[in-house]
């Protein structure tokens, strides 16, 4: 089985860059199960229902999110209905939506890491908890864990290795060059990448976070546009949920006319 799991996509060129590449990719690339993080997708900061459907209707069959979850207004009720679309499972229960999915024999869990982003429930914890629930139905098992921190990442990585088919990291939006596979069968990579605008401090116009960062004022960033890639990893499994292969996907995406 081949899992096409895509990094986080940044506002309108990153949805773009999905609803017109995703699904000739999916393709090319021979996959059978696709995973977008979309947890940036509207304007940089969280996701809208309507944009949730069209990233699945391009070709996810899940969407993953992060700390942007409540980012739009009037998006949180949706997660109720939401079968596919998943927050991270380590925020309060007290919140509408789900962490993990089984999906055409596939589990996917989106966990929220603890460095700098504050869960509610440390992801170490719930993993082992969800991780567990998930292998009753299925052997294949994907984690989005979205985090800042290589330390954390690595170490879920390890934490899961022989459990889980794949850990995926997202979040930072800079694509990681140790994709590799654990003895124990576990696919992993510190971060997928960014799917959006890379001429850009991670999807946005550089000018903003410069005056952030040299006045300490907080300036509204705005959305880039140049240079546009899908990033990702495909990770390869047998019906054991072993990974057998992970490698990188980097694919430049041409600007409309
Ligand atoms: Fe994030």
């Amino acid at each position: 089985m081949r899992i096409l799991f895509v990094g986080d996509v940044f506002g309108s060129p990153g949805r773009r860059a999905v609803e017109s590449r995703l699904p000739s990719l999916r393709d090319e690339l021979r996959v059978d199960f696709c995973i977008v993080n979309g947890e940036n997708a509207a304007d940089g900061r969280g996701i809208t229902a309507k944009i949730a459907e069209r990233l699945l209707a391009s070709g996810a069959d899940v969407v993953t999110l992060g700390n942007w979850v409540w980012g739009q207004q009037g998006f949180a009720p949706y997660l109720n209905g939401a079968e596919r679309v998943l927050r991270p499972a380590n925020l309060s229960p007290r919140t509408p939506g789900r962490g993990l999915v089984v999906h055409d024999g596939v589990a996917v869990i989106n966990l929220l890491g603890e460095l700098t982003l504050h869960p509610f429930e440390s992801p170490f914890l719930a993993a082992e908890r969800l991780v567990e629930e998930a292998l009753r139905e299925t052997s294949v098992l994907v984690v989005d864990f979205h985090a800042e921190a290589t330390s954390e990442k690595v170490a879920m990585a390890y934490f899961l290795e022989g459990r889980a088919t794949a850990v995926i990291g997202t979040h930072t939006h800079v694509q990681t060059n140790d994709a590799r596979v654990l003895a124990g069968g576990t696919a992993a990579v510190t971060d997928a990448g960014m799917t959006g605008p890379h001429d850009s401090v991670i999807g946005s116009l550089p000018d903003g976070p410069l005056r952030r960062f040299t006045t300490g004022l907080p300036v509204r960033l705005e959305v880039a546009s140049g240079d546009v890639r899908i990033e990702g990893a495909l990770v390869e499994c047998g019906a054991d949920g072993r990974a057998t292969a992970c490698e990188l996907v980097r694919v430049h995406v041409e600007p409309p006319d």
